[in-house]
């Protein structure tokens, strides 16, 4: 029979929590299918570089190449906790993973649950998907600052854009919206004022929308997106973006689909030439850590993004389908505990 080998990397705040809860539900999952599953824990985050000025050796990702996938929770110190540079862990932890391991596609769906309170008065049936690039743009650390600390300080970060890495997660957009029952790709930049970048994505979506006939496209600035977002976001299919402006809107999609402990995310590779990584869009969220007040639904959603990936879609519906039902019945007077919330999906299935 099948088995399944995930490291896994909790990390900081409120991702051990929330782990823990996705892990139950992925025992109870595979185990119902007969599929055998490993978990392997992986120390790393904030704690482990205090204690040890590590934060991701070369050694850890090879040990992490040789899983199926990875199940990570959250990094990242509260804010004016001085004892760790800022953005450290970040940095040489989550999007060290991100880029090392290859994950071109950051797949972020957004999908208004039955039950959820939005809040927008009138939110329509939201169900669109936005597919972030993983690996270039601005996150790659291509700046430099001149003269520091001076009135003439001079601070650059210039985003990345390959032709190869636009168009490989432009294509993923494509498939994507062609295997959609709407089949709508919009693609999302700022090529009014960002003319380099922002030209060649939109003539490599041009380019690719001709090998995609079925497929309907529209364009929008990205700040007129966050327009749209809030007063129609029924209106969005397939989302297709670079890795800040996706960072931006899928933490405000996640806001009108009722909120960031519902929203999952999966670091893809879509080659399969390294494991892909899967995590909920929060942080460590410090100011509700170690409390049992998070809600688990974004890392067992991530979970099930996990099982679909390494081939186990009926095993990731179920889970899905559990979500759904315990969310329908949500009480919001009285908030369950993080653990009670990962029991209840873990007993359903
Ligand atoms: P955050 O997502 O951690 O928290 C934003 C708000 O959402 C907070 O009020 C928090 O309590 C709430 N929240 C988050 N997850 C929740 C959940 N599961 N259930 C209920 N409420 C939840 O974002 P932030 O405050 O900007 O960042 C905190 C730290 O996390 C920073 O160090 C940041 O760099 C880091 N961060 C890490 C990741 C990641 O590991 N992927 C993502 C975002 C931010
Ligand atoms: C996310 C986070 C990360 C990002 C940070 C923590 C590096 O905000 O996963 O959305 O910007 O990608
Ligand atoms: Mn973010």
């Amino acid at each position: 029979s099948a088995s399944i080998d995930i490291a896994v990397i909790a990390g900081d705040g409120i991702g051990p929590e929330v782990t823990a809860e996705a892990v139950k539900v992925l025992k109870e999952a595979t185990a119902s299918d007969g599929v055998e599953l490993k978990i392997t824990d992986y120390e790393l985050g904030a704690a482990h570089w205090l204690a040890t000025g590590e934060t991701l050796t070369d050694a850890t990702i090879d040990a992490l190449r040789g899983h199926d996938a990875i199940l990570f929770g959250a990094v990242g110190a509260a804010p004016g906790d001085t004892s760790i540079p800022s953005g450290l862990i970040e940095r040489e932890l989550l999007l060290k993973l991100r880029f090392s391991l290859d994950h071109y596609v950051n797949l972020r769906p957004s999908r208004l649950y039955r039950g959820v309170a939005s809040p927008l008065a009138d939110p329509g049936a939201i169900d669109f998907v936005v597919v972030r690039e993983g690996t270039e743009g601005p996150y790659v650390g291509n700046g430099g600052v001149l003269r520091k600390g001076t009135p003439q300080e001079i601070a650059t970060e210039v985003s990345v854009n390959t032709a190869f890495g636009v168009e490989r997660v432009v294509r993923d957009g494509f498939r994507r919206a062609n295997e959609r029952p709407r089949k709508k790709l919009t693609y999302v930049h700022k090529h009014n004022v960002l003319v380099h970048a922002g030209h060649l994505w939109k003539r490599t979506v041009e380019a690719v929308a001709a090998e995609f006939p079925d497929v309907a496209v529209d364009y929008l600035h990205v700040d007129a997106a966050t327009i749209f977002l809030v007063t129609d976001p029924a209106r969005f299919d397939v989302i297709v973006t670079d890795n800040l402006f996706g960072d931006i809107i899928t933490d405000l999609a996640a806001a009108v689909t009722g909120g960031i402990g519902l929203a999952a995310s999966g670091n893809i590779n879509m080659d399969r030439t390294a494991p892909s990584m899967f995590e909920p869009v929060h942080g460590s969220a410090p100011d509700i850590a170690g409390q049992q007040k998070a809600d688990p639904t974004a890392a067992i959603l991530s979970a099930a993004l996990l099982l679909e990936h390494l081939g186990h879609g009926a095993a990731a519906a179920r889970i899905e389908a559990a979500v759904a039902a315990d969310i329908a019945g949500r009480n919001p007077a009285s908030a369950r505990p993080t653990s009670a919330i990962g029991d209840a999906i873990a007993a359903a299935l």
